[in-house]
């Protein structure tokens, strides 16, 4: 599987560690960022997993950056392409050339607070619940097909911080089950349900 990140890459880290423990009957073939200093490419590299940089702003288009992307993708020939907080809207063309086969976390409850910042909207919403989901990317942004699902509590003296800590610690622990479970070929896509196989 090839990993796209932007930033620290914690969930990337999550990933590989659960394929070279074996939870996930998979190898990390690739980790490419669109950001030249993502701390997350240093943890890669010293993981052992080969790293790709595309700069999203030495780019003329969103075009032009998307297709050398895919251009690397292309070389690795990825099962599954894990977006690990990357900050990059995928084109219908990125999409339809991995239908069904690339896959995101958000930390919120889906279709509760998608985008930027969902930790800080759930806190200012009043909600007394939130957690993060594993789901298929589709052409929309934070809304395809769900896989996994993680609830936690809202707590009365939650910031943004121990918010979103309670809810990483969630996202490190699903994002790897929901892609041992594709590995495994127990996903089945009916609509917008995701069905586990036994
Ligand atoms: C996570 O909160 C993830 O849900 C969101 O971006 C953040 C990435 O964190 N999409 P990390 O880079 O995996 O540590």
């Amino acid at each position: 599987m090839a990993i796209l990140i932007s930033g620290r890459g914690s969930n990337m880290v999550a990933l590989v560690e659960a394929m070279r423990g074996g939870r996930i009957a998979a190898e990390p073939v690739l980790v490419l960022s669109n950001v030249a200093g993502a701390a997350g490419l240093e943890r890669a590299r010293s993981l052992g997993v080969p790293t790709a940089v595309v700069p999203s702003g030495e780019f003329e288009s969103r075009e032009a950056h998307e297709e050398a992307v895919l251009g690397h993708l292309r070389r690795v020939g990825p099962d599954l392409v894990c977006l690990a907080g990357y900050m990059r809207l995928l084109s219908p063309r990125f999409v339809e050339a991995y239908r069904d086969r690339i896959m995101n976390i958000h930390p919120a409850l889906l279709p509760a607070f998608p985008g930027l910042e969902a930790q800080r909207k759930a806190l200012e919403h009043g909600v007394k619940v939130s957690g993060c989901t594993v789901h298929l990317v589709d052409e929309q942004c934070d809304h395809g097909p769900i896989i996994l699902q993680s609830a936690v509590p809202v707590l009365e003296d939650d910031t943004v911080d121990s918010l979103s800590a309670r809810i990483l610690e969630q996202e490190h622990r699903i994002y790897p089950e929901a892609v041992s479970l594709f590995f495994e070929g127990r996903l089945r896509v009916e609509g917008r349900r995701v069905l586990i196989l036994p």
